[in-house]
């Protein structure tokens, strides 16, 4: 992250091997078998063409201002090398009649910069045999290298995101001319990886595990320690706390904790207001652990019980809820889930929202995917099949009585049915108001 010249004669590291694959971190590196797997299935679906994945680059202390000691990778890039290495390329070349190959460029090491950040991993047999991947080189010669494998015109060139830009900002950072450019067919690579990382592998779901119980830990931690007078931020730095210390490197999105009025915006994340007796409160939260997040919702009364009145908006948002989890299952789909959902809500309404379906008061999608970003990857029309997560989090927000309630648990989608990974995290107001009484 600092880069300062002059102090190169000071520090001469020594490698340590697992230096770019989550060095210490606890849910150590992955696997090469899935790596390798990983990778032989996207050069599958390439088909015939050149895939270039970028990783992500350090931020900078003095511009980005950035919150994490840490760096993170891009996921595309550590889905399918498992490193933490900035400045890197991986490059997939797949043929029809040749052998595919597959091309790792990261920076060679440095030792001026090593003074100030720690020891680095350079090309060579420790980056393979994190990697598996035998052809390891120096980033610096990543961009000839890739201008000269795309000098056919004809070839396919894929890209994955790209700093949000157009792909002809990749091609001119390349050096590809104009004409080549134009030559070249370009597809988008997150197409393809999208809807590979839609299906979780035995590592991915390991590691959502994990950060999902760590979640729901830290559900636990905050409904026994509410108390009216706190304010949001005490309750998030709890929360944060409880993930942290508990190996997650950090938050997967920002932390929710809204009290009160707060309880309806959506995406509330100030943290700034003190609650009061009475208010409902709303932790939208998720632990990400070995680059994988969770996404856990619960509402709770900051005084320990629900009024009637909210204990029955919570019973009718839960029961909206039981009734799409026990829809998941192989071959239905998150619109058809969503239907199920809206259904139940409509016809359970009672007279609770002045005679008008409560549904108008559950104003976003009930599902998402879930992985190594809070919003996965992945083509939202597929229909579920095993070893795919989603989010089922039904809710009513009635601005007008500050009453905001959400209940968010995390699917994944098994051969039969499901398994509810969230299950960690007292879910009924029961539960909820046992907890809160210890
Ligand atoms: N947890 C935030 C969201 O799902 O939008
Ligand atoms: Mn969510």
């Amino acid at each position: 992250m600092l880069s300062r010249a002059g102090f190169a004669c000071l520090v001469l590291p020594l490698v340590v091997a697992p230096l770019a694959a989550q060095a210490g971190s606890p849910a150590g590196p992955v696997p090469v078998s899935r790596l390798e797997a990983r990778r032989a299935a996207l050069l599958d679906r390439i088909g015939t063409g050149v895939a270039i994945v970028r990783s992500a680059d350090e931020k900078d202390i003095e511009s980005d201002y950035p919150q994490d000691s840490d760096f993170r990778q891009d996921n595309d890039f550590f889905y399918l090398t498992g490193l933490e290495t900035a400045g890197s390329w991986l490059v997939l070349v797949a043929h029809d009649s040749l052998p595919d190959q597959v091309i790792l460029y990261i920076p060679a090491r440095d030792s001026l910069q090593e003074a100030w950040t720690g020891p680095t991993l350079g090309p060579g047999p420790d980056a393979t045999s994190l990697t598996g991947i035998a052809d390891t080189r120096p980033s610096r010669s990543a961009k000839k290298e890739i201008r000269d494998l795309l000098s056919t015109p004809g070839t396919i060139f894929y890209y994955p995101r790209y700093g949000g830009q157009k792909d002809s900002t990749l091609l001119r950072e390349l050096g590809v001319n104009d004409s080549l450019g134009r030559a070249i067919q370009k597809r988008n690579l997150r197409a393809l990886t999208g809807n590979l990382r839609l299906i979780k592998d035995d590592d991915e779901i390991a590691r959502m595990r994990r950060a999902i119980d760590i979640t729901a830990e830290a559900e636990r931690e905050a409904m026994k320690s509410a108390r009216p007078g706190m304010w949001e931020y005490e309750l998030e730095a709890l929360i944060e706390y409880t993930f942290r210390r508990h190996g997650a490197e950090r938050v997967g999105f920002p932390t929710i904790v809204g009290t009160g009025i707060n309880s309806t915006t959506l995406h509330y994340d100030k943290g700034r207001r003190q609650s009061q007796a009475g208010d409902l409160v709303v932790m939208d939260i998720g632990a990400e652990y070995g680059y994988y997040t969770a996404d856990v919702t619960r509402t709770i009364p900051i005084s320990g019980h629900f009024t009637p009145r909210q204990r029955a908006l919570y019973d009718l948002v839960l029961g909206t809820q039981q009734a799409a989890i026990d829809s998941v299952r192989p071959g239905i789909t998150i619109g058809q889930l969503n239907g199920i959902a809206r259904n139940y809500m409509k016809q359970h309404s009672g007279d609770l929202c002045g005679g008008e379906s409560c549904d108008r008061y559950f104003i976003h999608g009930l599902s998402h995917w879930l992985g190594m970003d809070v919003h996965d990857v992945g083509d939202y029309s597929k229909k579920l099949a095993p070893g795919m997560v989603l989010t089922v989090e039904p809710g009513i927000y009635i601005p007008a009585e500050k009453t905001g309630i959400r209940i968010e648990d995390d699917v994944l989608v098994t051969g039969t049915g499901y398994d509810l990974l969230s299950k960690g995290a007292p879910r009924t107001a029961l539960e909820i108001e046992a907890l809160m009484r210890q």
